[in-house]
């Protein structure tokens, strides 16, 4: 059988969409050139690819065949790029990163220092909530992750680098500023300004109080930590974040770290790839980069100042 593997491909994305015109689009072809392609294919195989059902596409056995083949050809093509990338070096090469909103407060600082070491390679960051970061490593749209410890029901590899404790932060004039070791109970009539329902932060929180059996009353929602900052800091509640989101504004005495007993919640950060992932070597380095020593220097510290 004489086939080319631009017509695979071709093939491949209209037995995926099961649509010419969709399959046109993605491929950046006319429509009459995709079913050219798909007719010499059909000629080749000496079989029907598709069969017609009204307006609707769908495949035949042999397409099927064809569909799983072409599939596995392409993992293996992309697979070989790989290699061959890998023997050139991490000369150059584009990370694809997506990190928890949180881990965007130090991810930059990793991310530049990583391109110092290999200038030639660049990155795309995607920074969003833990809920979409899931979603993106099951659809395989990223490469590594930063985010808190995920699942443990997905198929995904997991590597703590660093702690990332969740504090509770209060405005200066607060009643419990200074107070030592202020016990939960005393929390009870305290408005917590919090983060939104998918982020990791939230899930810790409310995970904490509930094992507790401490009712938390949440008020107002915010999808990012330097809001929460600035409501605390407004008086609008309380507040609890990761010590990585407070610069300068514990040192200018904006806000102040209660000491409240059981925090604070120690968590990690995770990097995270779908399980057995081959990465592509530019992500490899930097997975390296980070567990090495290195990267030592640059990590956050782990407990309140
Ligand atoms: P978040 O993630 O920014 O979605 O809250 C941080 C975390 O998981 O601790």
């Amino acid at each position: 059988m004489h086939l080319t593997l631009r017509q695979l491909e071709v093939f491949e994305a209209v037995a995926r969409h099961l649509s010419y015109t969709r399959a046109a689009e993605e491929l950046h072809l006319s429509q009459p050139a995709v079913s050219m392609q798909i007719r010499q294919l059909e000629e080749a195989a000496g079989l029907p690819l598709f069969e017609k059902l009204g307006k609707q596409i769908r495949l035949t056995e042999a397409g099927d065949e064809f569909f799983h083949y072409s599939q596995a050809i392409g993992r293996q093509l992309e697979e070989l790029d790989e290699v061959i990338e890998a023997l050139k070096g991490v000369q150059t090469g584009h990370l694809r990163i997506s990190v928890a909103t949180t881990a965007n407060y130090f991810a930059t600082r990793l991310l530049a220092a990583f391109s110092q070491r290999y200038p030639g390679t660049t990155f795309s960051l995607d920074v969003t909530n833990r809920k979409a970061l899931l979603e993106q490593l099951t659809r395989n749209e990223t490469d590594l992750v930063i985010m808190g410890k995920p699942p443990e029901d997905l198929d995904l590899d997991a590597t703590a680098f660093m702690e990332n404790p969740l504090v509770i932060i209060a405005p200066a004039r607060h009643p419990l500023a200074g107070r030592k070791s202020i016990p939960l109970a005393e929390l009870r009539d305290e408005v917590f300004v919090a983060r939104e329902q998918q982020s990791g932060t939230r899930i810790a929180m409310e995970r904490f109080f509930q094992e507790r059996g401490f009712q938390l009353k949440t008020g107002m929602e915010m999808t990012s930590n330097s809001a929460i900052k600035h409501a605390v800091e407004a008086g609008l509640g309380l507040g609890i974040v990761s010590i990585h989101t407070l610069e300068l504004e514990l040192e200018a005495g904006r806000l102040v770290v209660l000491d409240v007993e059981g925090f604070p919640i120690e968590r990690h950060w995770y990097l995270v790839t779908t399980k057995d992932k081959r990465l592509p070597p530019v992500a490899r380095a930097f997975f390296d980069f980070l567990m090495g020593d290195d990267a030592a220097g640059l990590m956050l510290p782990g407990v309140a100042a």
